[in-house]
């Protein structure tokens, strides 16, 4: 028996005391480690050339986010172009698939990240060759019950013909065995949608008919069943794809060489080699769920629900160390907007099991563990990742504590009838989230501890098609903007300059009446201010800053303009450029309700946000001195 994730020393204070249950975890299969060793030797033992487990982050190809699988870099080869380490070749790739999100938890297979083993043919061997070897391989190599395998097969549709050989060979191979793989027995026929392969729709995409392998890990006999209806008893674990044709409009023609595309899940791989009945019970993941157990002191085992989240847990740190170790950093799009959804997440999922704050950079170095027999230097980066989740758990931490108060306003306004509109609470929680970022499914968990029932799948529904109008609004309105030549004057450049004559204001109020602007720009991602000052702000005029911006930002303040001469405004105070000369009429914005009440009065042309609402929280990400006496800050919207 081997006992696991217990090794490291605990975090002082974070872990309560019934949390020291043992957990045993009793491994009687190899370990990924060797299962991946095993892989490798048998494909390099038939010729095959190990090729790079690359970054998640695809290079030269835009069209997609992340890296889903061994073939990504492989695409103009499987075309024809000669690869510089010949026609075999073998690897184990990273990969994402972050469209299998909602399926992370729920089941005791589906993770978003995982390792890919894969061989590849280009033009070389064909089917023989791979199906004889992959189950040798399973088989000897990796000593799976031969019993418990299962295949499918193409069936063959109006472009491409059944796969009857692949199924011939496969019963030839079985035999050898000792097992009758007749059809409709071990080896099942399907459509296209289960037994064919492409990487997308686009014309020009390659694909071909593939045959799954499956290993049955029900209870009982799997007499009469089959991998398409009982899917939950089958777990699919290797996946040969005869890639021989090209996408063309309206079909498929044959390539110029029948290439074979072999993937099989390494960490579904552990599952079944060490016996499980589920994923994140494998050396992949248990250390990680037993650190979770210790740091909440709950049982992985005690309700589904806690289950789900300790496996969602468990799953997103995988990916979201991985996507550090690629350069990948929290943000606002593509790749970086990913890793700040995780990361939330987890922030969130933590808090349903009782883990208030961290619950990410707690986990960050039992996830290097797992990891780094793959990946050595991942511990080097160790320090750099802790550091950006740290900042990131921070930069969240402000969105929930200034959301939350807001929450319970709105809350607290609220009436029976109200809790029982999906719509009503759907607006109210995606003003929410415009305003402060506040996730709506935190909205809806402050609801439920209200003590208040919720229609949490109305609400949802609701809340989803909120995100998608605004979506679709947007784009169209900067599509708009942009045959109106308008584009620098996106939402967002608006906001910016809103923001900049609140950071002025806040920037008089901290540091007193000398401030004003030397300079200004903003950009879609951020906005710079240039102001005179002997020193640069200290970490606590920095936080001060943020605070008053994000007060005013909850304040929901109107922000309004008012048309006036020149010399009445310079009067009531409203701010100016000193080497500007101005109209005698000028527009002068400002943020209150009134002008004598205003916070901020300024000459300006605009355009503004109409209410202080509709920002976000704001972090003052870098400052510089530009000069004797010039100080020049950079702020973004969280
Ligand atoms: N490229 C194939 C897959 O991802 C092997 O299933």
């Amino acid at each position: 028996m081997v006992r696991q994730g217990s090794a490291k020393p605990l975090f002082a204070g974070s872990i309560p005391a019934q949390a020291s249950k043992n957990y045993l975890l009793v491994n009687t299969g190899m370990k990924s480690e060797e299962i991946l060793k095993k892989y490798l030797n048998y494909y390099i033992s038939k010729g095959h050339k190990q090729i790079p487990n690359v970054s998640l982050v695809p290079e030269g190809d835009s069209t997609l986010l992340f890296v889903n699988s061994g073939m990504f870099p492989l695409v103009p080869y499987l075309s024809g172009e000669p690869h510089p380490l010949g026609k075999r070749l073998v690897n184990v790739q990273r990969s994402l698939r972050f469209e299998d999100i909602e399926d992370v938890g729920n089941t005791n297979r589906h993770t978003i990240a995982f390792h890919m083993l894969g061989n590849w043919s280009l033009g070389d061997y064909f089917k023989k060759e791979q199906l004889l070897w992959i189950y040798e391989f399973l088989i000897e190599g990796l000593k799976l019950d031969p019993n418990k395998l299962f295949a499918t097969v193409f069936a063959g549709d109006e472009y491409a013909p059944k796969d009857e050989e692949s199924a011939e060979i496969i019963k030839e191979v079985m035999k050898k065995y000792g097992i009758d793989a007749s059809e409709g027995v071990r080896i099942f026929p399907c459509g296209r949608k289960d037994n064919w392969w492409q990487r997308g729709e686009s014309i020009g995409e390659l694909g071909g008919p593939d045959s799954e392998i499956f290993y049955y890990v029900g209870e009982g006999s799997y007499e009469g069943k089959s991998p398409s209806e009982n899917q939950d008893e089958f777990l699919e674990i290797g996946n040969s794809v005869f890639m021989q044709y090209r996408k063309i409009d309206g079909g498929w023609e044959p390539l110029s060489q029948r290439n074979v595309d072999f993937g099989g899940g390494l960490e579904r791989l552990a599952l079944v080699t060490q016996g499980r009945k589920d994923i994140f019970e494998t050396d992949n993941f248990w250390p990680l769920i037993d650190r979770i157990q210790k740091i909440s002191g709950r049982d992985y085992h005690e309700s589904s629900e806690v289950k789900r989240s300790m496996r969602i847990l468990a799953d997103h740190m995988r990916a979201s160390v991985m996507l550090a170790m690629d350069g990948v950093l929290p943000g606002n799009k593509d790749q970086g907007y990913i890793l700040r959804r995780i990361i939330r997440r987890m922030i969130k999922i933590g808090r349903n099991i009782g883990v208030e704050k961290n619950i990410p950079s707690m986990l960050i170095d039992e996830t290097v563990s797992i990891l780094s027999w793959l990946y050595p230097s991942l511990k080097d980066k160790e320090t750099g990742i802790i550091n950006i989740f740290s900042t990131e758990e921070e930069k969240f931490f402000k969105v929930l504590s200034l959301g939350i108060k807001e929450s319970e306003k709105i809350i607290s306004k609220l009436n029976d009838k109200d809790f029982n509109d999906p719509d009503k609470l759907a607006d109210l929680s995606f003003n929410l989230f415009q305003s402060l970022g506040y996730p709506p499914d935190i909205f809806l968990e402050d609801m439920k501890n209200k003590g208040k029932y919720i229609d949490s799948r109305g609400f949802n529904k609701a809340v989803d098609s909120k995100f998608k109008k605004h979506q679709e609004l947007s784009r169209s309105g900067s599509e708009m903007k942009f045959k109106g030549g308008l584009m620098d004057q996106s939402e967002r450049t608006v906001k910016y300059h809103t923001a900049t004559h609140i950071l002025q204001r806040g920037l008089i109020n901290i540091l007193g009446n000398h401030i004003c602007q030397l300079g200004s720009n903003i950009t879609n991602e951020r906005l710079r201010y240039d102001f005179p000052n002997p020193a640069k702000l200290t970490d606590q005029q920095i936080k001060e800053l943020e605070n008053y911006f994000n007060d005013i930002v909850i304040r929901k303040i109107p922000v309004n303009f008012i048309i006036m001469p020149k010399r009445k405004a310079q009067e009531i105070g409203a701010m100016y450029l000193k080497n500007e000369s101005y109209p005698d009429e000028v527009k002068v914005y400002y943020i209150g309700d009134s002008i004598e009440k205003a916070v901020s009065k300024e000459f300006c042309g605009g355009p503004h946000v109409q209410n202080t609402s509709e920002l976000g929280g704001i972090e003052i990400y870098k400052q510089e001195k530009i000069g004797d006496g010039k100080m020049r800050i950079y702020a973004r919207f969280k």
